[in-house]
């Protein structure tokens, strides 16, 4: 795998430096602290070179928060902060069981006939779920129906079939237009909705600035579609991920669900946590982010010019052994309470994607004891979200039979 990750990096950093301008990986702290250190938040520009991923997803997300720069990257993330309010958050983890609950009727017909089936298709399809629901109150049955408002996967595509790829997005764009003008209608007629939670259309919709200026149509369309985005294929990703590793390792997958026979309480799911961030650690479902200097930056004693485009790797950070011991062993007590250190992580959805993805994987594991299946060799693909080209396969039978 890191043999895979390395030849991937080298060859992916040779085209751009071919292409482009500088392009430099960097995969220790160090590095990435002194990229980081005199500038909290994407300060340091999201690039716009090509290959960068940025540029990539313009036509789809605009200029949303994942990709925006400068003034329009404050203004938008302190009007979309108040969307992640731990109150607001609360109540999406009945969407989160109820999706869950839809996952685990799809998948159980693989329990009776002893199958292998493949996880990373129903499990987007169980997160797509999900973030409509939050994001728009969109209930859209995707889990049954298997028809994805967009393709499952979009990102992945990007540079293969572009036609497509803007035929998609047109989509995508008209449908996320009339749910925002059908609720900006209603929100002003009837105001904000008592008999419901709050989604993240509602708080957008009537997010103002110091000056009482709200966002655009258009503004809020980026950050649904950003939401959309980022809020389902790195869930999907991440939960596959984790399951893959735990199917792997039978001895961790039963300490997980010892944990879970006996506690009711998400917070106190320890053991579970640990897993959860080990399998991110091994399989990070954003392997790499990107920045432009705006500015000269030392970095290693090297001095970049300003221009250069920095990616830092975390699949290589993850992998790294002189941060990691036994940098490939999956062992989840290295996020243990004594030895975790806090990182300050730029993205907004952080804890909207630890719970969903804590209650997705409670429900799956209390309910099926899983396998790999050994036929399957794995592709393991790194685009902007990681994944297995030929998907990953499992096994499951009901524990209680
Ligand atoms: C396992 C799940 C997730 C992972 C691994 C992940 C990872 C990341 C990473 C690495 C970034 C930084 C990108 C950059 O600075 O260039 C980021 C930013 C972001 N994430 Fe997530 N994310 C996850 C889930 C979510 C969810 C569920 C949402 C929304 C519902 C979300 C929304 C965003 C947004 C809007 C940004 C841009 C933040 C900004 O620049 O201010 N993410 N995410």
């Amino acid at each position: 795998m890191e043999v895979t990750g390395i030849l991937f990096s080298c060859l992916i950093g040779l085209i751009l430096i071919l292409l482009y301008k500088l392009y430099l990986f960097i995969s220790t702290i160090r590095q990435t602290y002194q990229l980081f250190k005199d500038a909290p938040g994407p300060k340091k520009p999201k690039p716009r070179a090509l290959g960068s991923g940025y540029r990539e997803l313009l036509p789809w997300i605009g200029e949303g928060l994942l990709v925006a720069n400068g003034n329009r990257w404050s203004r938008s993330r302190r009007l979309l902060t108040p969307a992640f309010h731990f109150d607001i958050l609360k109540p999406y983890t009945t969407v989160y069981n109820e999706s869950a609950e839809q996952l685990i009727e799809q998948v159980s017909k693989y329990a009776d006939t002893g199958e292998s089936f493949e996880l990373f298709q129903v499990i987007s399809s169980c997160t797509l779920d999900v973030i409509l629901r939050c994001a728009f109150s969109y209930n859209s049955g995707c889990q049954q129906s298997g028809n994805l408002l967009m393709a499952n996967d979009f990102a992945f595509n990007l540079t293969r079939k572009g036609k497509q790829f803007r035929q998609h997005c047109k989509y995508v764009h008209d449908v996320a237009e009339e749910i925002i003008n059908k609720r900006r209608k209603e929100l002003n007629e009837k105001g904000v909705p008592t008999r419901r939670y709050l989604d993240f259309l509602d708080i957008l919709l009537t997010a103002k600035d110091n000056d009482g200026i709200g966002l655009t149509n258009l503004e809020i369309r980026n950050e649904v579609d950003t939401f959309l985005f980022e809020g389902h294929d790195t869930t999907a990703s991440g939960i596959s991920w984790i399951l893959y590793h735990l199917a792997k390792h039978p001895e961790h997958q039963q300490k997980c669900q010892d944990e879970i026979d006996e506690v009711d309480d998400l917070t106190k799911l320890e053991y579970l946590s640990m897993c959860l961030k080990e399998g991110m650690r091994l399989s990070a479902p954003v392997p790499g982010i990107s920045r432009q200097l705006s500015q000269e930056v030392e970095i290693d004693g090297k001095k970049l010019t300003a221009g250069t485009v920095i990616i830092p790797f975390m699949h290589l950070l993850h992998l790294n052994p002189k941060i990691w011991n036994d940098p490939l062993k999956f062992d989840p007590l290295r996020f243990s309470k004594e030895n975790i250190k806090v990182m300050d992580p730029n993205c907004i959805g952080q804890v909207f994607a630890l719970n969903e993805e804590k209650v997705v994987l409670a429900r799956f594991l209390q309910r099926f004891k899983l396998e790999l299946d050994t036929k399957h060799i794995l592709m393991k693909e790194f685009a902007l979200i990681s994944r297995s080209e030929n998907g990953i396969r499992i096994l499951i039978k009901e524990r209680r039979g």
